[in-house]
């Protein structure tokens, strides 16, 4: 048996039904998570004697990833992205809203109900190093989560720990080795490998590549759609950077500020954002500023605001080119303009002709 054969799994489970954002597809494919208003807030403490503030991270956010799919989410720092990318891998709870994995609540019910789905998902961190054991062997990493979780003997365990070195590019003897024996981008691949080792059917990933070398960012982006083509992965990938998204994404969702501004499938919204704030990411990322993007070149002025104090109306408002008064009292909500969704009241006025 192929490493590859022997690491696929079925993901087979019906649709569900109902109204589904953009970046849903036909009734038979099979959805592995779908977000519904997913929100977190946060209680900051500021002394012994006032109420603690309330720091939005997420404000509702929705989606659907398909089986075998990639949705990037990008925007700046702080806007909420590895809060998102925490809740959707089970590590924190949303404050409110709706998740369901492989047709599964992930949210309400009992801890036991949701102890299978969290070998169902797994997440990368942007660090290799500091996601990797120094004192364990990468055997001993690779084989740490079949320890807890299958009854494969010993044997079965290394045999299964080999084959994914395969697959991921690396190569038997390095079973044999620590961490600290690797590059940058190999420890990224024994990372990668490690959340495969359980046959998840989503890998949540954080910034995967944003430490390595650009010339390595490539090798490893084009391991995770290798991995992604031969095991029908779902993909929850984070990233600030558009010209790696490019590489990756079959959807993108474009966050600020905890809100969802511009989400659809990746070619509608770069060759034609009609967002301001996604003009401006992608007129900012080199590579892209010669696309249909930089037509409306605009540049981001002044700072993002404090989540804390967020503004009024429009969260985009006080850094937009395009800002109105109607932009600073009235939230524009998230809705459907040019096969994608938008929150922008003059979308339509950017949808190319
Ligand atoms: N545990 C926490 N307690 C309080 N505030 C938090 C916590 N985690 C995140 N935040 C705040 O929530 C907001 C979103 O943070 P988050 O880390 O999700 O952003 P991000 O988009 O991943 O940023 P970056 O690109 O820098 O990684 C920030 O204002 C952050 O300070
Ligand atoms: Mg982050």
């Amino acid at each position: 048996m192929t490493a590859a054969s022997s690491l696929q799994r079925s993901s087979a489970h019906p649709a569900a039904a109902g109204a589904l954002p953009v970046g849903a597809a036909s009734p038979d494919d099979t959805y592995v998570v779908e977000a519904t208003n997913l929100t977190r807030t946060y209680e900051i403490r500021r002394g012994f004697f006032t109420a603690p503030a309330k720091l939005q991270a997420v404000g509702g956010v929705s989606f659907v990833i398909r089986s075998g799919k990639t949705l990037a989410v990008v925007g700046e720092s702080g806007c909420g992205k590895s809060t998102l990318a925490r809740m959707v891998a089970l590590i924190e709870t949303p404050s409110s809203g709706q998740l369901r994995i492989r047709d599964h609540d992930a949210v309400g019910g009992s801890a036991a109900s949701r102890q299978p789905l969290r070998k169902s998902v797994q997440l990368v961190f942007q660090n290799p190093y500091g996601s990797l054991n120094p004192r364990k062997k990468i055997g001993g990493i690779l084989e740490a989560p079949l320890q807890i979780n299958t009854a494969l003997t010993p044997a079965e365990r290394a045999r299964k720990a080999k084959d994914m070195l395969a697959l991921v590019g690396l190569r038997p003897e390095h079973y044999d080795r620590y961490p600290h024996m690797f590059s940058g981008g190999q420890r990224q691949r024994i990372a990668i490998a490690r959340a495969l080792m359980l046959n998840p059917a989503l890998v949540v990933a954080d910034e995967p590549v944003s430490a390595l070398d650009v010339s390595i960012q490539a090798q490893v982006l084009n391991l995770l759609a290798d991995l992604q083509q031969t095991l029908g992965l779902a993909y929850l990938f984070i990233s600030h950077d558009l010209g790696v998204v490019r590489h990756i994404a079959h959807d993108v969702l474009v966050m600020y500020l905890g809100h969802t501004v511009e989400q659809g499938e990746k070619t509608t919204i770069f060759a034609n954002p009609l967002h301001p704030y996604t003009q401006a990411l992608l007129a900012s990322t080199p590579g892209l500023a010669g696309s249909g993007a930089a037509r409306q070149r605009i540049v981001l002025k002044g700072e993002l605001p404090s989540p804390l104090n967020p503004p009024s109306g429009c969260v985009f408002s006080t850094r937009c080119p395009h800002v109105t008064e109607r932009c600073r009292q009235e939230r524009p909500p998230l809705r459907e303009v040019g096969s994608r969704q938008v929150a922008c009241h003059y979308a339509e006025q950017f949808l190319a002709p």
